[in-house]
């Protein structure tokens, strides 16, 4: 199946939705002594420990979230304490709790289930303090694994057809994701927690880099066979989703230039397994391979033209949303928020928040990504639509986010906790928060430009936003989660803004419930 053959991507997505009766109709049980580790471990490879004791940045997450912090480093070469810094903040334990089957380890960005399914690789030339190597992080001990020895950064500047930002990169982080590890849970789901996962990590990961001046950006347009063989991955269990590519190497310096790819043999590396057995959810394998670049010309090709959305004219009663000047913003600092930020488990049905903290989160986080799939510099796949329960200067109702004017037009004004209740999967989260953002994007429109790898675009991108908007709400010591929902009736609930569009992700934004002391 081709990446053009888009009836692929269709089948996966009206396939993997979520129903009132597809939730009764199919109810799964969790297998606690099947439970997958959460670590990939290669029992027979040294570890070389990271720093522990790397300077903060300092620098507001706020700023750092929106771009508007300038990759000012002369040098532009990350060094060990960046990498330590970048990886320990992306993937790295935060917290830890006990849980009636053992120890849950939290990371520094949420993920579905807490099932930790993205692995992180890094491949880079000889840095300051990192000899040349691709190498795996395990978060478990902080420690870098050395895959293979020697420059292999012509082998990804090869596989992403010369993309310049990775052909630049003194070191490019590899992101996959590992089937079983979530779809323990999930089942085929899976394949879209992918992006959503894959994408909440990328916030924390765009968010320290611009606090390090480091420039950055992700790129989905690569040969998977290429760079999955780089990694050495049995593809049937854990598969490249994309690439971010770090700094830039200047061009006159001779140790800077590119090398040729290298041979990549097969290495065969023992992994401890995951579980006992593990389950196989074709639909997900099928929807991988149909969303996999084979060729340059395929790579090329996806990063050629831009997507143009056509205007979306206000059809209803728009609230200006206004910016709040910068010197008027929390300062908190990228590595305390994120140390901070935890999903919310309980909302306070009776705070609120105020519409300039609302507009905040919404200005910081829709700034535009770095991304090779996002040309012109500030296309967004994804709309916002919003129910908001008790936001100070904001009527309740159903809104549309005019990212581009600045609005928030009203599409129906009441009361809709109830329907937000059923919209999230019938959960107590999105009606008790102050204001539900819903992510729906136009997939015939995305599926037609990108092939079957625009699915991956545009749940990655969901993912990305969505993490900024965590990181934007507990910067302000606000809460926030992700969650699931009922796929069509969200859309019908929009509707007609969102007639013929595809609900892809949720989150809600409130104020945590302080417990009582007892
Ligand atoms: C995309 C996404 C969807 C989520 N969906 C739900 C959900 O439906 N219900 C829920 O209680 N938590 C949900 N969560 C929260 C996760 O359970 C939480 O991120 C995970 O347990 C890790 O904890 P932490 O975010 O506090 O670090 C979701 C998180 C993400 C990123």
């Amino acid at each position: 199946m081709s990446n053009r053959e888009i009836q692929a991507a269709w089948k996966y997505h009206d396939g993997t939705k979520h129903s009132y009766w597809s939730v009764r109709n199919h109810p799964h049980f969790l297998d606690w002594a099947n439970r997958p580790l959460p670590f990939k471990i290669y029992p027979k490879i040294e570890p070389l420990p990271l720093p522990r004791d790397v300077p903060q940045t300092g620098v507001a997450v706020l700023s750092a979230i929106s771009e508007r912090v300038p990759p000012t480093r002369a040098d532009s070469i990350p060094n060990l304490q960046d990498l330590a810094r970048l990886l320990y903040f992306s993937a790295g334990i935060t917290k830890q709790r006990a849980y009636r089957g053992g120890e849950i380890y939290f990371r520094a960005a949420a993920c579905t289930g807490a099932l930790y399914e993205i692995e992180l690789y890094v491949v880079s030339s000889d840095l300051p303090g990192l000899d040349a190597g691709v190498y795996h992080f395990n978060p478990a001990d902080v420690s870098l694994r050395l895959l293979r020895k020697g420059n292999f950064r012509g082998n990804l500047a090869q596989a992403t057809a010369m993309e310049p930002a990775v052909a630049h990169a003194p070191a490019t982080i590899i992101c996959t994701g590992t089937y079983w590890r979530n779809a323990w849970k999930y089942q085929a789901r899976t394949y879209r927690h992918f992006g959503w996962d894959n994408g909440t990590l990328l916030a924390n990961m765009l968010a320290v880099l611009a606090a390090s001046r480091l420039p950055a950006k992700i790129v989905l347009g690569f040969v998977d066979a290429e760079v999955n063989r780089l990694l050495d991955l049995d593809t049937l269990r854990e598969v490249s989703l994309c690439l971010v590519p770090i700094g830039r190497a200047s061009e006159s310096l001779p140790e800077s230039s590119l090398p040729a790819p290298s041979e990549v043999p097969t290495l065969g590396l023992e992994t401890i397994p995951l579980s006992q057995h593990e389950v196989e959810y074709p639909a997900m394998l099928e929807m991988h391979d149909a969303s996999s670049l084979e060729s340059l010309d395929e790579v090329a090709e996806w990063r050629g033209k831009p997507l143009i959305f056509p205007d979306s004219a206000l059809a209803g009663e728009a609230v200006f949303v206004p910016h709040l000047r910068e010197e008027e913003q929390p300062k908190d600092t990228t590595e305390e928020v994120i140390l901070r930020r935890g999903s919310t488990r309980t909302f306070d049905n009776a705070a609120s928040i105020t519409l300039a903290q609302l507009s905040t989160i919404l200005d910081c986080a829709t700034r535009g990504l770095p991304a090779d799939f996002l040309e012109p510099p500030g296309t967004q796949l994804n709309d916002l639509y919003l129910i908001v329960h008790a936001v100070q200067g904001l009527k309740r109702g159903a809104y549309f986010f005019g990212r581009e004017q600045n609005t928030l037009e009203l599409l129906k004004e009441g009361e809709f906790r109830g329907e937000a209740h059923y919209l999230g999967l019938e959960q107590d989260l999105p009606a008790d928060a102050c204001v539900d953002i819903f992510f729906l994007a136009d997939l015939n429109r995305i599926l037609e430009r990108y092939g079957n790898r625009g699915y991956r675009a545009v749940q990655l991108e969901a993912g990305a936003i969505g993490g900024r908007i965590y990181l934007a709400a507990y910067a302000q010591h606000l809460g926030a989660t992700g969650l699931t929902f009922f796929d069509d009736d969200v859309v019908n609930f929009f509707s007609p803004r969102a007639t013929g569009k595809s609900a892809i992700f949720l989150l809600a934004i409130g104020k945590p419930l302080k417990r009582k002391p007892q």
